[in-house]
């Protein structure tokens, strides 16, 4: 299994504290926000992770993050010219992912859950994982039957059919790389990731694990404060790096 953290994009929504750094590099309590995207990988015994960025912040990663050895772990660095969307994270790393099965995690997402025999287990076909939320519109939609089957996908639907969120962790087999050149921008000209879970899903190949524990997206200033408080009170203990 290959690991991808996709750590791009320009946070406007965190200016002007992003004008001079990633988001992604921002303090959650007493480490940059991708430490935790990368403990999520690196406790599920993932060892090649490739790490995508925008141009202008390269070198603060390299900085930051190096080879990986003081981890354990060997990095392989990306740039992404221009935010296209989170299914271009597939597209980019084709040559790093070659015939493996690979988790891609978001450089802002923090999870509670220890996920690796989540990760561990996968096989084939692609995995999403769940998490109940108050406020589904903001956030990929997944529906799920009574069988417990997943039955649709909708990116940020402003009438959700279900308060499930579909977290930015995911699992696909090699297929992903061809499925996501297959993607047409969306609306607001990105590759959505949720267009690559509905072609496994249209396969029946696409799997769900449910998040139980705390599961913050960092990017907006009242995510972020409850990421550094959560960070400081309950995640201290379950990182291993
Ligand atoms: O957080 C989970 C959600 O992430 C999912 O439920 C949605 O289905 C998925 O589309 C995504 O929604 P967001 O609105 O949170 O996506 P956002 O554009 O904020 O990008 C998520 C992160 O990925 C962010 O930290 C910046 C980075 N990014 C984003 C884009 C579009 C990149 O590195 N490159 C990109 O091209």
């Amino acid at each position: 299994m290959r690991g991808i953290i996709l750590s791009g994009g320009s946070a406007t929504r965190l200016r002007p504290c992003t004008k001079i750094t990633s988001k992604q590099l921002l303090p959650v309590y007493n480490k940059p926000m991708i430490y935790y995207p990368l403990n999520t990988l690196i406790k599920a015994g993932i060892k090649e992770i490739l790490i995508i960025v925008a141009p202008e912040r390269a070198g603060d990663y390299l900085n930051l993050l190096g080879s990986g050895k003081e981890f354990g772990v060997k990095f392989t660095y990306e740039i992404q010219d221009k935010p296209r969307g989170l299914a271009e994270a597939f597209i980019i790393g084709e040559n790093f992912i070659d015939k493996e099965n690979v988790a891609l995690v978001l450089g802002d997402n923090i999870f509670e859950d220890d996920l690796s025999e989540e990760i561990k287990s996968f096989n084939a076909g692609g995995k999403i994982f769940l998490k109940e939320v108050p406020d589904p519109e903001r956030f990929g939609v997944a529906e799920i039957n009574d069988a417990g089957q997943v039955v649709s996908i909708e990116e940020k639907p402003t009438q959700p059919k279900s308060n499930l969120a579909i977290t930015g962790l995911y699992v696909f087999d090699s297929r992903v790389v061809s499925v996501a050149k297959n993607v047409k921008p969306s609306e607001r000209g990105e590759l959505e990731i949720t267009e690559v879970q509905k072609w496994y899903l249209n396969n029946s190949e696409l799997s769900y694990g449910k998040i139980m524990g705390e599961w913050i997206d960092a990017g907006t200033f009242d995510s972020l404060l409850r990421a550094q408080i959560f960070a400081k009170e309950k995640m201290q203990a379950k990182m291993v790096i």
